[in-house]
C-alpha cells in the first residue's frame, strides 16, 4: 500500500497554519498532506476518520476534530526516589516509565523530558553515571512515549563540568541542565550558579532554573511555624509571588552576565512573568515555561477539607504555589497569550496520598496516635514518616500529577474559550518544546486527534479515568469539554477512544541537540565590556 495510515477529514493545525485535510503517513512519516485521497490511493492502509464536517458555515472552523502534532511534555519527574528526589523532601515519584509514559500517551503526549539528578552525595559527582543510572531505570520498564532526559546539576565541580558536559551532548543528547535557588539539597549560590551556567554556555548547554528564593521561604517558614501556621495551605503563604519575582530577575542578571540562554520552569506568578516580559523586551534570550497548576487552583484548592489534623490537601502543595486567587489566572492567561511564555509542560511530579514516601495522610494521623509505642509494625516507612510527624508543609513532598490532563485543560480553558488559538495551543504545547529542546523532526507522524467539539458530551474527571499511579488527581470533578481521541507515535496508533494501543517498547530515547532559538543578546552584545565578553577571549 502508498500508506501505512491515513487520516481524513481532519481540521490540520500547526503553529502556522490550520487547515482541512488528508494526512497520509508511511513508514513512521507524515508523508502526503492533501485535500482528499482517492480510494486506490488509500487501498490497504489504516483508516482513520477524524469526522470533520462539511464546511457549509462561516464558523465551521469551530467544529473541532483538530489534529495536531503530538504533545511534547518538556517537564515529567518519573522514577526519582528518596535520593534522587525532586527536592530532597522525602518524597518518592510513585510513576517509572511504564505508569508515567502510560498517563503521558492516554492525555495525548509523544514524547517527555524527564529528570536525571544528580546529589551531593559522592557517588552522585559524575553526571555520566548519573545518567547511566537513571537510563537503567527507563530501559528496565521501556515507555510508551519518547523520551529524553535533562541533567539537574547541584554542585559546581569545576573537573565534572569540563569534562562531562560535552560527553553529555556527544554521548546523551542531553543538552539542557536544570538549576535550582530554592530547596536545601539542590540550591546554588550566586556565585555557584555563575560556574554552572558559564561552563553551559561553553558547551552549548541551557540552562534551567527554578526561580525561587530559598532564603524567603526559609525565613517565612521558621516564621510560620513559629505561629502554629503548618497545614498545607501554609505552604502558600511561605512562597507568595514576590518569591519567583525575585529569584527571577536575579538569574535574569546572571544569566546576562554570563550571556547565556535560560528557561525558567514552571513559572507560575504574575510578577515573574512580568520579569520575564521585561527581558524579552530587551532582547535577551530568556525563555519561561508556565503550567496547568498555575491556570486552574489557587490558594483556596490548599485550604479545602482544612482541620488541624487533616492534610488532605496536602496533595494540592506544589512549588511555586498556585496563585493566590483567579485574577491572577487572568493575568497569567495575557502571558500565555503574547507570548511570554514559550512552552505549557506538566510539571508532573506524582506522588500518592495512600503511601509514607508521598503525601502525609491518615497514616500520618495512625504515626502521631502511635508515639511512644512500638512502630516496628510498618518498619521503615513509618520511621521516615515519623521524621515528618509534625506534617508541617515543611516535609510534605513538593508536586502534583498532571502528564495527562495537561493537555485537555488547555483545550477546555484557552482554546475552547477563545483565549490562544489552535495554532497557539500547538506552538506552546508541541513545536516550541521540540525547537527548544531539539527534539525530533516535524517529518515524524507523532499526532493528537481530538474528538470533534459538535458531538463530544463534556465529562467530570474523576481519577479513575486517568492511567498514572497516582491515587488522586487535583482536578477531580473539574468539566473537561474535549480529550484527545487518538494519540499516533510515529505513525503507529499508541490510544484510541480510551484504551491504550501500544506497547512498552514502542517509546525510543531521544538524543538531543543544542537548542535553536536565539542565543544572544542583540542589545548588551553591542558593549561586550558590560557583559564581561572578556571571559571568552
Ligand atoms: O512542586 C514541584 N513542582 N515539584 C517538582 C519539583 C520541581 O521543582 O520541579
Ligand atoms: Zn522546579
Ligand atoms: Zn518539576
Ligand atoms: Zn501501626
Amino acid at each position: 500500500p502508498r500508506f501505512d495510515l491515513v487520516i481524513v477529514n481532519g481540521t490540520v493545525v500547526t503553529a502556522s497554519d490550520i487547515s482541512t485535510c488528508c494526512i497520509g503517513v508511511k513508514n513512521g512519516k507524515i508523508k502526503t498532506l492533501a485535500y482528499e485521497f482517492d480510494q486506490d490511493e488509500i487501498e490497504g492502509a489504516e483508516v482513520i476518520d477524524a469526522e470533520y464536517a462539511v464546511p457549509d458555515t462561516v464558523g465551521y472552523l469551530n467544529l473541532g476534530a483538530y489534529v495536531m502534532p503530538g504533545g511534547v511534555d518538556a517537564h515529567v519527574h518519573l522514577c526519582q526516589d528518596l535520593k534522587t528526589g525532586p527536592h530532597g523532601l522525602g518524597g518518592e515519584c510513585a510513576d517509572n516509565f511504564d505508569t508515567g509514559s502510560r498517563s503521558a500517551v492516554a492525555g495525548g503526549t509523544t514524547t517527555i523530558i524527564t529528570f536525571a539528578t544528580q546529589t551531593r552525595a559522592e557517588e552522585d559527582r559524575s553526571l555520566i553515571k548519573v545518567v547511566e543510572a537513571y537510563n537503567a531505570r527507563a530501559e528496565s520498564t521501556g515507555s510508551y512515549v519518547d523520551y529524553g532526559f535533562h541533567i539537574i546539576i547541584v554542585r559546581n565541580d569545576a573537573d565534572v563540568l569540563e569534562n562531562e558536559l560535552p560527553v553529555l551532548i556527544k554521548d546523551w543528547g542531553i543538552s539542557s541542565c536544570k538549576l535550582f535557588l530554592t530547596y536545601e539539597t539542590q540550591r546554588l549560590t550566586d556565585s555557584q550558579l555563575l560556574d554552572v551556567m558559564f561552563a553551559a554556555r561553553k558547551h552549548s548547554i541551557t540552562t534551567m532554573i527554578h526561580a525561587e528564593n530559598g532564603d524567603m521561604i526559609g525565613w517565612l517558614t521558621d516564621k510560620l511555624e513559629a505561629k502554629g501556621m503548618v497545614a498545607p495551605y501554609y505552604h502558600a503563604l511561605s512562597r507568595p509571588p514576590i518569591a519567583e519575582c525575585e529569584a527571577t530577575n536575579r538569574a535574569i542578571s546572571l544569566a546576562t552576565l554570563i550571556q547565556n540562554p535560560i528557561l525558567f520552569v514552571h513559572v507560575g506568578s504574575a510578577l515573574g512573568a512580568a520579569n520575564v516580559r521585561r527581558a524579552q523586551t530587551m532582547g535577551l534570550p530568556v525563555y519561561a515555561e508556565t503550567c496547568p497548576q498555575y491556570f486552574n487552583l489557587t490558594w483556596d484548592d490548599l485550604k479545602r477539607f482544612h482541620s488541624p489534623t487533616c492534610f488532605e490537601n496536602s496533595k494540592m502543595i506544589c512549588s511555586p504555589p498556585p496563585p493566590p486567587d483567579t485574577n491572577d489566572h487572568e493575568e497569567l492567561f495575557v502571558s500565555l497569550q503574547n507570548g511570554t511564555f514559550t512552552i505549557y509542560s506538566s510539571d508532573h511530579c506524582p506522588f500518592r496520598y495512600d503511601q509514607p514516601r508521598g503525601k502525609p495522610s491518615g497514616v500520618l494521623e495512625h504515626a502521631l496516635s502511635m508515639e511512644g509505642e512500638n512502630h516496628d509494625c510498618h518498619g521503615e516507612e513509618l520511621k521516615d514518616l515519623l521524621l515528618r510527624k509534625n506534617g508541617a508543609f515543611r516535609h510534605v513532598p513538593n508536586g502534583i500529577p498532571g502528564v495527562e490532563t495537561r493537555l485537555s485543560l488547555l483545550y477546555t480553558g484557552a482554546l475552547q474559550t477563545g483565549r490562544i488559538t489552535p495554532q497557539e495551543f500547538v506552538e506552546l504545547t508541541s513545536t516550541n518544546p521540540a525547537k527548544l529542546w531539539t527534539l525530533k523532526p516535524g517529518s515524524d507522524a507523532d499526532i493528537v486527534i481530538w474528538h470533534p467539539e459538535k458531538s463530544f458530551k463534556p465529562f467530570n474527571l474523576t481519577n479513575s479515568m486517568l492511567h498514572h499511579n497516582v491515587d488522586y488527581t487535583p482536578y477531580e470533578g473539574k468539566e473537561f469539554t474535549n480529550w484527545p481521541r487518538y494519540t499516533i507515535l510515529r505513525g503507529k496508533v499508541m490510544w484510541a477512544n480510551g484504551e491504550i494501543k501500544g506497547k512498552l517498547r514502542d517509546g525510543q530515547y531521544v538524543k538531543r541537540g543544542p537548542n535553536q532559538l536565539k542565543k544572544d543578546s542583540p542589545r548588551l552584545d553591542k558593549d561586550p565590556r558590560r557583559v564581561a565578553a572578556w571571559l571568552y577571549d
